[in-house]
């Protein structure tokens, strides 16, 4: 790990010189300030995806402002809970864009590289696959063109920090694009994200979204570079989104009059997840992708039943479609552990690992 840290150190200092000597117009696909890493090796993205399996999300933590802004701090005991309590990865929300310079180079803060590695690393270290993106840029959600310099020389130092970085770590370009990162934009933006990526990660599995909040129903827009076969599309699933968001403070106020909104598994509320899980998994086989869930959740508003039902048939729901999932989230509102405490809540986790070894 600490080579991995000199030499990802080191290539961050060489990529500042480069850049430093270029003017800000120069067109970032010609530079290459890497070698690329040998990953000939690595598993394909099919594979990778059962790697991924049964995931929870470390929200609310490298992804707030600042880590602890919004209540969580990720300590390593965290990581040995999740192990134990039988998930097989972690998806790892970080706001890369609070941590870097505004200006060109958009160089990224080292000491919060130093502290994302942490807890990579710690999560490695137990053998739990990672996924991390690119979270809450909402800057980029606003003005695309104005930030698509930034986003790609952030991917372009992420990607080369990690490179030698085992399989197990997965990147996903960005985290539900939406406003004016529109569909057709977004097209265009991952393509060239995708190709700063490839530049020092030849084989790496990207995971990319959709747009329009990373909802299944934008996978018909989405558009993947068809000859490259190592990416996992990714979907996040909240519906009905009345009963997941009831009394969600960031939605606005209208959500509060979804409380008391409840989720009974009748055959209708069970047959449209169905249907939408299986329109997934039909553009999943047309277009010959692996598929992961990357956030599902039901706000702990929603009463207790309610959310064990959900969140059990919408876990079913992917895995009998062989699709890969992570939980919104570990310990905050949609937290199925309760940090307070030190306990998982039995009925959340029973959920999503029914033989957990944390059950009481
Ligand atoms: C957002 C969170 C939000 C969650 C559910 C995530 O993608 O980053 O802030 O709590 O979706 O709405």
């Amino acid at each position: 790990m600490l080579n991995k840290m000199i030499f990802g150190g080191l290539s961050m200092i060489f990529l500042s010189m480069i850049l430093s000597c270029s003017s800000q117009s120069v067109d970032i696909h010609d530079i290459v300030v890497v070698e690329p890493a040998d990953q000939d090796h690595f598993s394909d993205a099919f594979e990778i995806n059962q790697t991924l399996g049964r995931g929870i999300n470390l929200g609310n933590a490298l992804e707030a402002p600042n880590e602890g802004e919004w209540g969580l701090m990720i300590n390593e005991a965290y990581l040995d809970e999740i192990i134990q309590a039988g998930f097989e990865s972690v998806r790892i929300p970080i706001r890369w864009n609070a941590h870097a310079l505004e200006m060109f180079p958009y160089s990224i803060h080292e000491s919060f590289l130093e502290r994302v590695d942490e807890v990579i690393g710690w999560a490695l270290d137990r053998d739990l696959a990672v996924m991390i993106n690119i979270h809450h840029y909402n800057e980029l959600m606003e003005q695309p063109q104005d930030h698509r310099d930034r986003f790609l020389k952030l991917w372009e130092q992420i990607a080369a920090h990690y490179k030698e970085y085992p399989e197990e770590l997965v990147f996903e370009i960005l985290n539900e694009p939406h406003d004016n990162l529109t569909p057709d934009i977004w097209n265009i933006f991952l393509v060239d994200a995708l190709a700063i990526i490839r530049q020092s990660n030849p084989k790496r599995v990207v995971a990319i979204g959709t747009a329009n909040w990373g909802g299944f129903g934008s996978l018909q827009d989405l558009e993947l570079p068809a000859n490259d076969r190592q990416i996992i599309t990714t979907v996040h699933y909240y519906d009905p989104f009345h009963f997941t968001h009831q009394g969600a403070s960031w939605v606005g106020s209208e959500a509060d009059q979804w409380l008391g909104t409840t989720w009974d598994g009748t055959d209708q509320e069970s047959a449209e997840v169905d249907s939408d899980f299986d329109a997934v998994e039909e553009w999943a086989r047309n277009h010959d992708r692996p598929i992961h869930v990357g956030e599902f959740g039901a706000f702990s508003t929603a009463d207790d039943l309610s959310r064990e039902r959900w969140t059990a048939y919408v876990r079913e729901a992917s895995e009998n479609r062989q699709f890969s999932w992570a939980y919104w989230e570990f310990g905050s509102g949609f937290g199925a552990y309760d940090p307070g405490t030190g306990t998982w809540r039995d009925y959340l986790l029973r959920a999503l690992i029914p033989d957990s070894p944390a059950i009481e």
